[in-house]
């Protein structure tokens, strides 16, 4: 992975490049700020498509997809726009299979390439269909929201959910551009801006302090999305995941790390039936819960928490778990996919910017009349959003 600064993509803004160094399945994440117009020539040399589907949700199409659309088209691509309904709902096989239909109708060939603009949803089911639609088809990742571009867009995983779980049915099939215009982020609703936070943090906190200090920093042009300040945090962030993915494409070891904050977050995701929590909300929780673990284990220094959590409660994030019972947060957990045994591989941290995976079984992770859960520990009480 390398990164390049000093280009010019877009309305003049500043513009980076990462590249994901995977071999011949390398490729480019090119972020700039007011990019969206120049996609087309892009895509057409990424693709080396004549044809491309494009896939996006309503929120995002009604803004973007006419720009992304003249653009292929001055490009000398023809494109046609699939619109799936927003939310997490649509990624399904339901919908994969009527999105298979409807491009097979529009003459989807061998020489056709998948675009997808939207956020991590759109990604994963146009991601999905790329993957198996006439055997995979070459796919674009044109990410709109906070938490698409700095973590789902980039890495190939790709899926859609079943009435068993979440993200158990599909391929790994890595994009052959990632085009993000840090631009759109200013239609983002605030919430889903803060829940894509909760993912740069964890980037920061797992892999790098100096990127933890800057957000320390910085958060206040951040959330202003100051042009100057974003490329550049969306830069480092790309890159934090574009390395990990390099060394460790399928998940071996050192991509497990990006699960940090994610064993109690997606059981605080399940214990709420997926309503009413966004997985960035559920990820700062469990973030919070695992670095307060790692400081008891006697595994970060002191301190290290209050830090990581400091920065989560500026961000306006919940940091307390909700208050379940032990039992069921174990039963929540005991379903996870990530088990192993009794065994789960729990990331937990060093410190600020270090991480590590440990065996734990359920029991260690949760102890009876530990901290941490429910607002427990004579914390700051749950329930903060
Ligand atoms: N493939 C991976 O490696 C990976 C990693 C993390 C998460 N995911 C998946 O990503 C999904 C969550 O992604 P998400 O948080 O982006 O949710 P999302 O795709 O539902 O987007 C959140 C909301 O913001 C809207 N939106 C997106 N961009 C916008 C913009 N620029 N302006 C206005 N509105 C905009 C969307 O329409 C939606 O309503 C989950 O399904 C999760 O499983 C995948
Ligand atoms: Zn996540």
């Amino acid at each position: 992975m390398r990164a390049r600064a000093g280009g010019r993509v877009g309305s003049g803004a500043p513009s980076r490049r990462v590249r994901v160094a995977l071999g011949e399945r390398s490729y480019p994440i090119e972020i700039g700020h007011g990019s969206l117009d120049a996609v087309g020539p892009a895509v057409a040399a990424a693709t080396g498509a004549k044809r491309v589907m494009l896939v996006t949700v309503p929120p995002v199409a009604r803004r973007y997809a006419a720009r992304v659309e003249r653009s292929l088209k001055a490009a000398g691509l023809k494109s046609r726009r699939f619109v799936v309904p927003d939310g997490e709902r649509t990624k399904s096989l339901a919908q994969a299979g009527k999105l298979y239909d409807a491009m097979l109708e529009a003459g989807a060939d061998r020489s056709s390439a998948v675009v997808a603009l939207g956020g991590g949803v759109v990604g994963d089911l146009a991601g999905f269909v790329a993957a198996t639609l006439l055997r995979g088809l070459p796919i674009v990742q044109v990410p709109t929201s906070l938490l698409a571009m700095v973590d789902s867009s980039v890495g190939g995983k790709t899926g859609v959910n079943v009435a068993q779980g979440k993200n158990l049915v599909g391929a790994f099939h890595q994009p052959r551009l990632v085009w993000i215009d840090a631009a759109t982020l200013e239609t983002l609703p605030p919430r889903q801006l803060a829940a894509g936070l909760a993912e740069v943090v964890k980037h920061a906190a797992i892999r790098d302090a100096r990127l933890f200090a800057r957000l320390e920093r910085q958060l206040d042009a951040i959330q202003a999305l100051d042009p100057a300040v974003m490329v550049p945090i969306l830069q480092r962030n790309c890159a934090i995941k574009a390395d990990v993915v390099a060394r460790d494409e399928r998940e071996g070891g050192l991509r497990m790390l990006l699960n940090f904050g994610h064993t109690l977050g997606h059981a605080v995701e399940a214990l709420r039936r997926y309503r009413g929590v966004l997985h960035g909300e559920g990820v700062a929780m469990g973030m919070s819960f695992a670095a307060r673990r790692s400081e008891q284990l006697g595994l970060a220094p002191a301190g290290t928490a209050e830090r990581l959590v400091g920065l989560l409660e500026r961000i306006g994030l919940p940091t307390e778990l909700p208050a379940y019972p032990r039992s069921a947060y174990l039963e929540a957990l005991s379903v996870d996919k990530k088990k192993r045994d009794a065994h789960v591989h729990f990331v937990v941290l060093r410190g600020i910017g270090k991480a590590e995976t440990r065996p734990l079984t359920l029991a260690q992770i949760l102890p009876a009349g530990a901290g941490g859960l429910g607002g427990g520990a004579g914390r700051r009480s749950a329930g903060r959003r």
